[in-house]
C-alpha cells in the first residue's frame, strides 16, 4: 500500500477539483437543504494546508495561483475528512473477539491486550497500523484512548506528528477493578498525565484528552484528579464512556450510591462541559440527555460496537431533537466496533435508527461523520467541512469503487441517493485519496494517471 509522507508541495499551493459535498451546519436543526453545499464541478484551493477558496471551478479558477497543481477527480466526491469521535488504538488487535458483552469482554480480551502496550516498540508498531487504517478509510481526525502506560501515548503522538494529522488522545486513567498491571494511582495518574499533556497538547496539530476509562475503574480520588487536570488545561478534551450497557449502569449505581445516576458521577466530579466527549450514551435517561445538552458535552455514537457487544440501540432522533439538541459524532469504537470505515459505521447507524423507527438520511449521516464529530471535539473552527480558513483534510470518494457500486451508482437520480448508496455499500475501497493538511497521505491506486489527472495552469 503506498504511503506518502506529509510534505509540502514546493509552492505550498494545491487545488482539488471534483464534486464537492460538505455540510456547513447541523441538518437536524436547520434542515438538510439549508446546510448542504453541493457543487457538481467544484474546486477547493489550498495554501500551506489551509483552504483559501471553495466554489464552482469556473468561479474560483481565477484565484488559483499560476503553477498550482490541480488534482482533478472526475466522477468522484470531494468531502471533508471523516472524524472518528471515539476509538481505542490499543484495541486494534482484538477486533472480532467472540461471545461476550461489555464487562466480560473487557476482562477476557481488552485488559489482556492493553497490557502489551507497556512496551514502546509494540505500541509504535500498532500505532503505525492504526494510522494506516485510519487514512485508508478517509478518517483524518480521531479521538482515541491509549493504554494506561505513558509510552503508549508517546508512541501514538509521535506517529501523528510524523503524519501531520490532527488527532486527540490521552493516557487512560484507571486505579481499580482491573488487573494490577493495568492500574495507576490517583497520584501517578496526575503526574503522568500532566507530563504528557505538557508534551503533546498543541504540539503539531495534536490535542490532549484527559481520559478516565469509565466510572467503575476510577476511584472518586482519580475522577477528582481528572477534573483538576482539565481545570489546569481547559483547552484539553475529556474522554470517557457512559451508559453503554445495562449491567454496567447497575454496577456504577452500586459503586456510587450517592449519585443520582451514571452521568451524575461525572457531573458531580466536574468533568462535563464543552470538550467532554462521552462514548455511547445508549441508555441515557431523558433527564441525563438534558444535562448533556446543558453542559455542552457531546456523545459519540458507536453503532457497530453497540451491536457487536449487544449493548443496545442509540436513539439518534432523541439525542438530536432540535428542541434540546445534543452534539453527536460517530465513533468506530475499535476494538468493540467492527470496522475502521466510517462509511460502514454510517451503514450500521442507519440500521440502528431504523430499529428505533427513525430513517436517518444520508445528509445527516455525513454531517455526523464530519462536522458533527468536529463539533463534538470542539474543533469545528478548524476541521469538519470544506470552508475557507479551515485545515485542508480532504477525502476523495469513488462511487464506482466496485463493480456492484458502479452498477448501483449508475442508477441514482440525486446526490442524496448517491451518498446513501455510498453509506450502505461503501467501505475502505470507496476512499480513493486522502489529503492531510493539503498533502496526499494515502492513494488507493497510487498516482495512477487514470485516477488523478494533474493539470498545470
Ligand atoms: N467501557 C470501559 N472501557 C471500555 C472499552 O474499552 N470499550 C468499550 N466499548 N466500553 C468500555
Ligand atoms: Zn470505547
Amino acid at each position: 500500500m503506498p504511503f506518502y509522507s506529509a510534505s509540502t508541495s514546493a509552492s505550498g499551493n494545491r487545488a482539488i477539483r471534483g464534486h464537492i459535498v460538505t455540510m456547513t451546519g447541523d441538518p437536524f436543526v436547520m434542515g438538510d437543504n439549508d446546510v448542504l453545499v453541493d457543487i457538481a464541478d467544484g474546486c477547493v484551493v489550498i495554501h500551506d494546508g489551509i483552504i483559501t477558496a471553495v466554489g464552482p471551478y469556473d468561479q474560483v479558477k481565477d484565484q488559483i495561483p499560476t503553477g498550482t497543481q490541480i488534482d482533478h477527480y472526475r466522477d468522484h466526491i470531494i468531502s471533508s475528512g471523516f472524524v472518528d469521535s471515539h476509538v481505542h488504538y490499543v484495541q486494534t488487535g482484538i477486533i472480532g473477539a467472540f461471545g461476550a458483552q461489555l464487562i466480560d469482554w473487557l476482562n477476557e480480551y481488552t485488559f489482556v491486550a492493553e497490557q502489551r502496550f507497556s512496551d514502546k516498540e509494540y505500541s509504535a508498531a500498532v500505532a503505525k497500523i492504526f494510522f494506516d487504517e485510519l487514512l485508508r478509510n478517509g478518517t483524518t481526525t480521531a479521538l482515541t484512548f491509549c493504554a494506561v502506560y505513558p509510552d503508549s501515548v508517546d508512541a501514538f503522538f509521535e506517529e501523528s506528528v510524523r503524519r501531520g494529522t490532527r488527532m486527540a488522545a490521552g493516557k487512560v486513567l484507571m486505579d481499580r477493578n482491573a488487573p494490577e498491571a493495568l492500574l495507576d494511582t490517583a497520584q501517578s495518574a496526575y503526574d503522568d498525565s500532566r507530563v504528557l499533556m505538557d508534551r503533546w497538547h498543541g504540539r503539531g496539530r495534536n490535542l490532549y484528552a484527559v481520559t478516565p476509562r469509565f466510572a467503575p475503574t476510577s476511584t472518586q480520588a482519580e475522577l477528582d484528579v481528572a477534573a483538576t487536570l482539565r481545570r489546569e488545561m481547559p483547552s484539553a478534551l475529556m474522554h470517557t464512556h457512559v451508559s453503554e450497557n445495562l449491567g454496567e449502569i447497575a454496577w456504577v449505581r452500586s459503586l456510587f450510591p450517592k449519585s443520582k445516576g451514571y452521568l451524575d458521577v461525572y457531573d458531580q466530579s466536574g468533568l462535563l462541559g464543552p470538550g467532554a466527549v462521552l462514548a455511547h450514551g445508549v441508555h441515557l435517561t431523558a433527564q441525563e440527555r438534558m444535562r448533556v445538552v446543558e453542559t455542552q458535552s457531546a456523545v459519540a455514537h458507536c453503532p457497530t460496537s453497540n451491536l457487536f457487544l449487544g449493548s443496545g440501540l442509540f436513539h439518534v432522533h432523541q439525542a438530536k431533537n432540535p428542541k434540546h439538541n445534543m452534539t453527536v459524532g460517530l465513533g468506530t469504537d475499535i476494538g468493540a466496533g467492527t470496522s475502521f470505515s466510517i462509511l460502514s459505521t454510517m451503514n450500521e447507524a442507519y440500521k440502528v435508527a431504523q430499529l428505533t423507527q427513525y430513517p436517518l438520511d444520508a445528509i445527516k449521516m455525513f454531517y455526523l461523520a464530519t462536522l458533527g464529530g468536529a463539533q463534538a471535539l470542539g474543533i469545528d473552527d478548524k476541521i469538519g467541512s470544506l470552508e475557507v480558513g479551515k485545515e485542508a483534510d480532504v477525502i476523495v470518494l469513488d462511487p464506482s469503487a466496485t463493480d456492484l457500486l458502479a452498477f448501483r451508482s449508475a442508477q441514482v437520480t440525486s446526490l442524496e441517493e448517491q451518498l446513501f448508496v455510498l453509506a450502505t455499500m461503501g467501505d475502505d475501497r470507496s476512499v480513493a485519496v486522502t489529503y492531510v493538511g493539503g498533502e496526499i497521505v494515502y492513494s488507493r491506486d497510487g498516482n495512477s494517471p487514470e485516477l488523478k489527472l494533474k493539470e498545470e495552469r
